[in-house]
């Protein structure tokens, strides 16, 4: 099935429907905010958030530290200034940007998930060191880990706002577990006043084992520090990558 990109385009307007980012973002950049405090080796005041999206994390870390987002995708970063109008946003591609200046610290949220083949995934790390500041600590999250997918798993997330009732329904597919791909399919139940309106959305993502999470963010020259966030019933690997000084 071909990919789409409605969420990042035409639909990016659902995004503030999608999570809230006032508890269960704020609780993610909380524990976010903790690792960076832990392991930097120097003042941390700046911070790039790589695949900002709507901007709903570099609006918590926003308190901490002086946010930029840097994402791909126009429609969304709308979304993310409208979020925080005091923060910078650039759009440019995590696996080749380079924004001419450096950062205390990186956060690599859901959207490492879209590099979707080994070559984009170690560029994407290169793009972070590059951005930062000896001393600085990366924060990076895998939605999702060999060892630990879910086959199948679907989510069911509904929001209402302003006479709108959405229903957001997210599967996770993999249908080959010897490649480093996983599909993602997403329909949305969007009514307007009652007015149904059905889209859909499938994308092809990169998952990838531990070790080689271990051995990419080793090789890119990071000293790596792993944790588990665990948010409800979910238990997520966090890396807290330190540049060296
Ligand atoms: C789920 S959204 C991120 C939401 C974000 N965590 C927030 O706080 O609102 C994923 C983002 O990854 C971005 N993205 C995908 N591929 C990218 C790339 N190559 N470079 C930069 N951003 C990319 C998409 O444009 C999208 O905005």
């Amino acid at each position: 099935m071909k990919d789409t990109c409605h969420l990042y385009t035409e639909l990016a307007w659902l995004w503030p429907m999608w999570g809230d980012a006032a508890t269960e973002y704020a609780h993610y950049c909380q524990h976010v905010t903790g690792l960076i405090r832990q392991y930097a080796q120097r003042p941390v005041a700046t911070l790039l958030d790589i695949g900002c999206g709507g901007g709903k994390n570099a609006m918590n870390l926003n308190r901490e530290f002086n946010v930029t987002g840097l994402d791909l995708s126009p429609a969304m970063l709308v979304q993310a200034k409208e979020l925080n109008p005091d923060c910078t946003f650039v759009q440019g591609d995590m696996r080749i940007c380079r924004l001419g200046r450096t950062f205390d610290a990186v956060l690599m949220d859901d959207a490492i998930s879209h590099m979707n083949c080994r070559a984009d995934f170690v560029t994407a790390f290169r793009t972070a060191y590059d951005h930062m500041n000896p001393g600085g600590v990366l924060v990076v999250t895998p939605d999702v880990m060999i060892e630990t997918f879910q086959q199948n798993k679907t989510t069911t997330t509904p929001a209402t706002r302003d006479g709108l009732d959405v229903v957001f329904i997210e599967n996770v597919y993999d249908p080959d577990p010897t490649d480093e791909q996983y599909e993602t399919t997403i329909l949305y139940l969007i009514r307007d006043h009652g007015n149904l309106r059905i889209e859909s959305e499938h994308w092809t993502m990169g998952i990838f084992s531990l070790d080689t999470w271990r051995q990419v963010l080793r090789e890119t020259g990071f000293q790596v520090h792993e944790g588990l966030y665990r948010p409800g019933e979910d238990e997520y690997t966090v890396f807290a990558c330190v540049k060296a000084r």
